[in-house]
């Protein structure tokens, strides 16, 4: 069907206000609808947090393993391999992996509400290893899962408050 140019930059100018009544509406929504994402592009609340080059690329290095380490330990504790999924917490995100992550470098460049991000999430992962040994004796899923989600959640809370690039 052809329409007539007229209608046609009617039907644009409609669309148009409907799309932007859409945004005006999201917008107003924020803080009230907890489905939408934290952090979009248009709501970024991060604190920017200046590292140097190095240690940017560092850092994000390190990220990309923690992510690994979550997967390796849901894989191993879908298993039923508890002691395996200890080991990973402990060694790669708990207190024994502060020399790994290299954490006496970047601490310095980091405000005091990160640093805490950071030592959360060592805790947590640490109280997860005890948490997951005990698991391999009980049998006890739900502890080690809930265990695996507090890590998880520090994750999620640094990631709200800071960027570093
Ligand atoms: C102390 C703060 C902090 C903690 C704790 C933390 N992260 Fe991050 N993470 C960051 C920052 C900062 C970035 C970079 C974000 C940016 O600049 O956009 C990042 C980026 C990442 C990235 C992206 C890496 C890339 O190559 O771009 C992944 C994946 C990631 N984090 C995984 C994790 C996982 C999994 C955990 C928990 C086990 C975790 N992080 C805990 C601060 C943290």
């Amino acid at each position: 069907m052809r329409i007539a140019p007229s209608v046609r930059s009617i039907a644009i100018a409609i669309a148009c206000a409907v799309a932007g009544l859409g945004v005006a509406r999201a917008q107003h929504q924020h803080g009230h609808d907890h489905s939408m994402p934290a952090s979009q592009p248009v709501d970024d609340r991060r604190e920017f947090v200046k590292f140097p080059a190095p240690l940017v690329e560092h850092t994000l290095a390190n990220m990309r393993d923690h992510l690994l380490a979550l997967q390796e330990i849901q894989d191993h504790l879908g298993q039923g391999h508890f002691d395996v999924a200890a080991r990973i917490a402990e060694a790669r995100l708990g207190m024994s992996s502060l020399g790994l992550h290299g954490a006496h470098d970047v601490a310095p460049f980091m405000p005091q509400g990160m640093q805490d991000a950071g030592t959360a999430m060592h805790k947590a992962a640490s109280r997860f290893a005890v948490t997951a040994t005990d698991a391999g004796v009980t049998n006890d899923y739900k502890a080690a899962l809930a265990g695996l989600a507090e890590v998880t959640a520090t994750c999620v809370a640094c990631h709200a408050g800071y960027k570093i690039k």
